[in-house]
């Protein structure tokens, strides 16, 4: 198995060294509030390698998030290098959608045979996850001329004026709320009862039903066996659309290609980010032909698209990691790891009273604590002791771990162990 340069960590600074202090004193006075936290001060990232990172200090770390579920064949994978510095010395930047390239016309037809269970599809690209979510919803008002949403409690779509109306978290659609339609109803995640009366309940039928196969920010929630394939009967029944937001799931994350596969579910539409290219800005709504269909043919003018739309780099690195991810068999071994792994942390974490859940599905792993500040502790402490955390959550009271599904698998245990050690302190 290449795990490219899985290093265990070399911390030589206090953390955060000298160098992320000085680079965060100058960020401080020239960044808007409120997009990086600097209190603590975080580290700054200067080189990055398979599950490595190097910070401006020379400290060597362990990214168990593979920066927010992104580098799923490793960071700065070589081959999805190599593919983008290719493709950036002959076209930085098409014309997506007037003069496209050749490598969007090979990335879409990557992705029109992953589309599950062979089902003839349609791709619009985009840069960002949020893009994806908001094609999806056009292409839903499209198909049944209805706009309401029934997205869940603990959904997490982006933050763009597009996707905050079906984002869950109120902290983040508070200051926003006179902008927002209210065409949204949450129902509870995993419970079908509740999704039935919330349906019920609505005034006019929804255009779509809106899902993470599984809740990613929410805090690695996954629902029980059954929910996914009840929510697409629900669809049918009602011939509203089922849109899968795979953009953390998505590229081996949980163990099947998609995890929309796990039960074979076809959705109607798919959205895509993240680990579709392993590092550069690219997204994607993969949709039904017959949904998809529902946008016109072109006149001229595109009715959707986007300066970047289909931007050759972007496209080139997506195709280099996806092949990646069929040749390793990326899918299995993130089954395989995964198992393990949470296999381990439920032996070691069950007597630990500060911890009160460990779930997960593939290199998709949270440990739910019980409380946001032993979560804050540890994936502080973790930082000290050079493993990268990320919390999630609507409250933040979990650790969420989704390293690069190719991770050697001592290293992924030497940093698991880390965490039960970090957590057994703090008891
Ligand atoms: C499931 C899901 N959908 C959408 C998004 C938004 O993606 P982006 O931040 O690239 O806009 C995220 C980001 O974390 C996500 O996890």
């Amino acid at each position: 198995m290449s795990a490219q340069n899985s290093l265990p960590p070399s911390i030589k600074t206090e953390i955060p060294g000298p160098g992320s202090q000085r680079l965060s004193k100058r960020l401080s006075e020239v960044e808007t509030h409120d997009v990086t936290c600097l209190n603590p001060p975080p580290i700054f990232w200067q080189k990055s390698s398979g599950a490595n990172i190097w910070d401006v200090d020379g400290n060597r770390f362990i990214d168990l998030s593979a920066a927010f579920g992104v580098a799923n064949v490793g960071h700065s994978h070589p081959d999805v290098v190599a593919a983008a510095e290719r493709e950036s010395r002959e076209l930085l930047h098409g014309m997506g959608d007037v003069y496209p390239s050749e490598s969007k016309v090979a990335l879409l037809e990557k992705l029109t045979s992953h589309f599950p269970q062979g089902e003839k599809s349609r791709t619009t690209l985009s840069s960002s996850g949020s893009d994806a979510v908001e094609t999806a919803i056009k292409t839903s008002i499209l198909k049944t001329g209805r706009s309401s949403i029934l997205a869940f409690e603990g959904a997490y779509h982006g933050l763009s004026l597009g996707t905050l109306p079906v984002t869950h978290n109120v902290k983040f659609r508070k200051p926003f709320e006179s902008r927002l339609p209210r065409s949204t109803h949450f129902a509870r995640f995993d419970d079908i009862n509740h999704v039935e009366a919330t349906m019920a309940a609505m005034n006019e039928k929804p255009a779509a039903i809106l899902v993470e196969p599984v809740q990613g920010r929410g805090g690695e929630n996954v629902p029980q066996p059954g929910f996914l394939p009840f929510l697409r009967d629900l669809c049918d029944k009602h011939e509203v659309l089922l849109i899968a937001d795979e953009i953390y799931t998505g590229f081996g994350r949980t163990g099947t290609f998609f995890a929309c596969n796990r039960e074979e579910i076809v959705p109607d539409l798919l959205c895509l980010g993240k680990g579709m290219s392993s590092g550069m800005p690219i997204s994607a709504c993969i949709g039904r032909e017959s949904v998809m269909n529902s946008w016109p043919k072109s006149k001229g003018e595109a009715l959707h698209t986007q300066t970047f739309l289909g931007h050759p780099p972007g496209c080139s690195a997506a195709l280099a990691s996806i092949e990646i991810i069929e040749r390793m068999n990326l899918s299995l071994r993130a089954k395989e790891l995964g198992d393990k792994a949470l296999n381990f942390l439920c032996e070691r974490l069950t007597e630990n009273s500060k911890v009160s859940e460990v779930r997960g599905l593939g290199l998709m792993i949270g440990i739910e604590c019980t409380n946001s500040s032993t979560a804050q502790a540890t994936v502080q402490e973790c930082l000290r002791r050079g493993i990268i955390l990320l919390p999630s959550g609507e409250k933040g009271t979990v650790l969420s771990i989704t390293p690069p599904l190719n991770i050697s698998s001592e290293i992924l245990s030497f940093a698991l162990t880390t965490i039960v050690e970090s957590l057994e302190d703090q008891q």
